[in-house]
């Protein structure tokens, strides 16, 4: 009985959390009307970053044309430095939806020719412990 008891519990309590991470999901398209390309200004994303909030379950949709843009995700040194030494995942079909699955901080650039030099790149930071405020 208490097993039984216990399982119910735990299979409500899975549903509830199913249910609360759909309802706070959100998709952020990055950059809004601009997308995803060379921005006009070196701070563009930086900027754009800096007005929204990031939870875990959201979802980075990157808007740009197959061929024209990558989004590859690395750590900060090649962040930093606009350079490719430790790639841990690269997108390149266009249109690229990246789900935040984890809390931490995740660094984007498009590694097409001087895009990243020029300011086309993303650092968002995911906090373990969201503020009520979000959005
Ligand atoms: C990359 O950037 C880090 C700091 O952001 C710096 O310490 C390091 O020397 C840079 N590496 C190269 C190869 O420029
Ligand atoms: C990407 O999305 C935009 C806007 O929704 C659309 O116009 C475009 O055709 C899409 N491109 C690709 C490669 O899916």
């Amino acid at each position: 009985m208490a097993v039984k008891m216990h399982l119910s519990f735990f299979i409500f309590a899975t549903i509830g959390c199913m249910l609360l991470v759909s309802v706070s999901s959100t998709t952020h398209i990055v950059g809004d009307k601009m997308g995803w390309n060379v921005p006009i200004s070196p701070k563009f994303y930086e900027e754009w970053a800096q007005k929204r909030t990031f939870v875990v379950g959201d979802i980075l949709l990157f808007q740009y044309h197959t061929g024209l843009n990558t989004v590859i995700l690395v750590g900060k040194d090649d962040y930093d430095n606009c350079t490719t030494r430790n790639i841990i995942h690269i997108y390149f079909r266009g249109n690229s939806s990246i789900p935040l699955k984890k809390p931490g901080d995740y660094f984007f650039f498009s590694s097409v020719g001087k895009h990243c030099e020029a300011g086309q790149k993303l650092h968002v930071t995911v906090p373990s412990h969201p503020t009520q405020s979000s959005n």
